[in-house]
């Protein structure tokens, strides 16, 4: 695993492996069926997890605590209108510029692992930045004060996130792009690359 920095945010990449993406993602094969289309655009569906029966929550609570103690997230409670959810953008589908609510001074905050990444398109839009990610990467997402968005999918390979909901106290949402900024971190141009 590598810390590396994107454009107005970072991730780490190979934060899940091979083994657990691929049982993530079988999982979503054999379960497409129970998975809601998103009426906000075309192409999209997402299911939150915890309402979805057999669903793989024992690993997905496994890869959230692990972020926990990775970011040393502290004073945070479960985001509850979308919890933590999987969601699919086929060829065609996209996302919208958008911000995601708040709750007080509990800030929205997602850590997106990416399960699936498109031949083409789907690239993320954070602010004013554009990223290309990539798969068993993990990347911060402070859905309640940056407008983000993604890039149309193009191709017969979906663009899958595993998306894991917090809402962080505001005071300990602490910017680590900036407190880690002594730290060692290994820029990936693949990852830098923007369009
Ligand atoms: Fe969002």
């Amino acid at each position: 695993m590598k810390k590396v920095l994107l454009n107005g945010t970072y991730a780490y990449s190979n934060f899940i492996s091979d083994t657990e993406k691929d049982y993530l993602l079988g999982w979503v094969n054999e379960n497409k069926h129970k998975f809601p289309p998103n009426l906000a655009s075309e192409n999209r569906h997402f299911a939150i997890l915890r309402n979805v029966e057999n669903s793989p929550l024992d690993l997905v609570k496994e890869i959230k605590s692990r972020i926990i103690d990775l970011e040393n997230i502290q004073n945070w409670k479960e985001e509850p209108l979308m919890y933590d959810y999987i969601g699919i953008n086929s060829h065609g589908g996209a996302i919208h510029p958008h911000t995601d609510p708040n709750q007080g001074d509990y800030i929205h905050t997602r850590y997106n692992v990416i399960l699936s990444w498109p031949e083409k398109g789907g690239e993320s839009i954070y602010g004013d930045n554009i990223n290309t990610l990539e798969e068993n990467m993990v990347w911060k997402c402070v859905a309640g004060k940056v407008k983000h968005a993604s890039k149309t999918t193009l191709g017969p390979k979906s663009r899958i996130t595993l998306s894991l909901g917090f809402l962080i106290k505001d005071k300990f949402l602490q910017d680590q792009f900036v407190e880690h900024h002594h730290q060692q971190v290994e820029i990936n141009p693949q990852v830098r690359e923007v369009i």
